[in-house]
């Protein structure tokens, strides 16, 4: 995977989908993890994340938005299904992207949204579960970063890739 990324949320309704998109950041590979508003709900997610991911990966526990400090040129993407924001198919990931998700019985705040690099949404009729938001995320960004050889235009598995011949030296006149 070219670059880095992180995974968050901003409030928590329900720990037990919170530890699934915990789970789910750390098997695609976060850099770290984090949470805004949400301490209080931590034990519940570290009781149901069996993957254990706040003590396997960095966990950053900002009690406001005001706190949050990501590192340098590192781009927050907030993923909530509001009008504006770009369709997940056609949007290009940043290499180095923090990832925040709102509560299942909410949406991101307006104060949060504002702070986002970009705001993506994933096409569906209504919103889907938060863990299942966070995965659909994270496919679409290791299909596109994920350095995978291009899909053939035939059903099936891709073309094997040849090894890589030098030519012969090149003379300038
Ligand atoms: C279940 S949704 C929250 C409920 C939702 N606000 C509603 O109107 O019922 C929880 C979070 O999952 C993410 N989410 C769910 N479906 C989404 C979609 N289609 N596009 C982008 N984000 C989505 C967002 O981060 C959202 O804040």
């Amino acid at each position: 995977m070219k670059g880095y990324f992180a995974v968050g949320v901003e409030g928590v309704s329900k720990a037990r989908n919170l530890g699934a998109v915990m789970r789910t950041a750390h098997a695609f590979g976060a850099s770290f993890i984090f949470s805004i508003k949400a301490e209080d709900r931590a034990r519940e997610l570290f009781q149901t994340d069996t993957a254990k991911t706040a003590i396997n990966l960095p966990y950053y526990a900002w009690d406001s938005l005001d706190e949050m400090v990501l590192p340098r040129d590192c781009q927050l993407v907030g993923v909530e299904l509001t009008d504006e924001a770009i369709a997940l198919p056609s949007f290009r990931h940043p290499r180095a992207a923090a990832y925040v998700f709102g509560p299942e019985r909410g949406s991101l705040s307006p104060a949060l949204l504002e702070r986002c690099a970009h705001v993506v949404q994933i096409p569906t009729k209504f919103c889907v579960n938060l863990s299942v938001a966070a995965a659909i995320t994270l496919y679409d960004r290791t299909v596109n970063l994920g350095g995978f050889p291009e899909r053939p235009v035939r059903p099936g598995a891709p073309h094997e890739s040849k090894d890589h011949v030098w030519g012969p030296p090149k003379k300038r006149t």
